[in-house]
C-alpha cells in the first residue's frame, strides 16, 4: 500500500502538519489538497497568520467550509505565537489546549509531527478497528468509545514509527477498507482481520440511524448594480458568521413574495424569482431560494464586484446564489 501523494506530506514542518489537519476536520482529501498550498504560501508561519486580519484568513478558507475553523485557527496562531514563542506546542494535552484542536487532530499532529505515541480515532480508524476485531456493536456512546481510543492507543505504543501507524490507519481506511465493498484482496492486514475470516465486513461496522436533517428556506435577495453585488457583513454568530451575503431572511416554509417585502423594509420591490438550489450542512438542508430585486436607497449595503466575488470572505453558497442571480 503507498500513501498517496498530498501536498501536506511534502516537507513536513510542524506548521504544515498543524494547518492541514485542521483543514481535514469534515472535509474531504481533495478539496483540501486544493486549497492548502495557497494558504501556505501566504501564512506559511503561525505568526504570519496571527498578524493577518481575519477577512484575509476567511478569504483564503474559501471553500473549505466550516468557517468557524478558520478562526479558531487564527485565534490558534495567536496563541502559538504569545505562549508557545511561535512554535507549535508538541504534546498532545498541550495541542488539546488550542481552540478547534480536538483529541484525534491533536493526536495526528503530535504523531505525525513529532513522532509522539498518541491515538487518533476518526471514522475511516472506527472502520478498521472495527473490522479488525470484528466489533458487532455499536460504535457510538462511552463503551464503543473507550474501546476505540484504548485499542489505538495500544496499538501506536506497539508501533516503532507513531506516525506511519497513524497515517496507515488512516489511509488503510480511505483506500482499501473502505465502507462498501472494502478492497479485502489487496489489503496487507486481511490475514488478522476478524471481519474478513468472518465474511463480515460488508455490515461491520454497523449503521448508525442517520437522524433526519431539519429542512430551513432562505431566501436570499440579489441586486446586481453594474456588475457589482449588494452585500452585509452576517451576524458574527451562526452560519458564515462574520461573512459576506446578500441579504438573507429565514423561514421555516416557503412563503410568497409579499410577505418577504412586508417582513424586510429595506426591498422596494422584488423582480423575479430566480430558482432555488439545496445546500447540506452537518444538521440541517437549507433550500436557498434566490430573488433578484431593487433596494432602497437607505439599505445598507456594501458593493463588491461580481469578478472579484471569490477573493472575498464569502461561502460556495454565495457563489452559488450570485450564479443564481446574474443568469440571463
Ligand atoms: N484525514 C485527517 N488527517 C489526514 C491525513 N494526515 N492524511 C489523510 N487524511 C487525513
Amino acid at each position: 500500500m503507498v500513501l498517496r501523494d498530498l501536498p501536506w506530506r511534502k516537507r513536513r514542518t510542524p506548521w504544515r502538519v498543524f494547518v492541514s489537519e485542521v483543514m481535514l476536520q469534515q472535509t474531504q482529501v481533495s478539496r483540501v489538497a486544493e486549497k492548502f498550498p495557497a494558504f501556505l504560501r501566504r501564512f506559511p508561519t503561525p505568526k504570519r497568520l496571527a498578524s493577518s486580519c481575519e477577512q484575509d484568513v476567511l478569504s483564503l478558507w474559501q471553500g473549505l467550509g466550516y468557517y468557524r475553523r478558520a478562526k479558531n485557527l487564527h485565534a490558534a496562531a495567536k496563541i502559538i505565537t504569545a505562549r508557545f514563542g511561535g512554535r507549535v506546542p508538541q504534546t498532545s494535552h498541550e495541542l488539546q489546549s488550542l481552540p478547534g484542536i480536538g483529541r484525534y487532530s491533536a493526536g495526528a499532529i503530535a504523531s505525525i509531527a513529532f513522532g509522539q505515541a498518541a491515538p487518533i480515532v476518526d471514522g475511516n480508524v472506527v472502520r478498521v478497528l472495527s473490522r479488525l476485531a470484528d466489533w458487532r456493536e455499536s460504535t457510538k456512546g462511552n463503551i464503543a468509545n473507550e474501546w476505540l481510543w484504548s485499542t489505538a492507543e495500544k496499538f501506536v505504543c506497539g508501533a516503532k514509527s507513531p506516525a506511519v501507524l497513524n497515517e496507515a490507519l488512516m489511509e488503510l481506511g480511505a483506500t482499501v477498507c473502505v465502507p462498501k465493498n472494502p478492497r479485502c484482496m489487496v489489503c496487507p492486514v486481511r490475514v488478522c482481520c476478524a471481519a474478513f475470516k468472518a465474511n463480515s465486513q460488508e455490515f461491520v461496522p454497523l449503521k448508525q440511524t442517520a437522524v433526519p436533517r431539519r429542512t430551513v428556506v432562505h431566501h436570499a435577495f440579489v441586486e446586481i448594480r453594474k456588475g457589482t453585488m449588494g452585500v452585509q457583513t452576517r451576524p458574527a454568530k451562526g452560519l458564515w458568521a462574520g461573512m459576506l451575503s446578500p441579504p438573507v431572511f429565514e423561514s421555516a416554509t416557503v412563503c410568497n413574495a409579499r410577505k418577504l417585502l412586508r417582513e424586510r423594509p429595506e426591498i422596494k420591490r422584488i423582480e423575479q424569482f430566480r430558482g432555488e438550489f439545496e445546500f447540506l450542512t452537518t444538521h440541517r438542508t437549507i433550500r436557498i431560494r434566490v430573488y433578484a430585486v431593487e433596494f432602497c436607497s437607505q439599505a445598507k449595503l456594501r458593493w463588491i464586484e461580481l469578478e472579484k466575488l471569490k477573493k472575498y470572505a464569502v461561502s460556495n453558497a454565495v457563489l452559488r446564489i450570485a450564479d443564481a442571480a446574474a443568469k440571463k
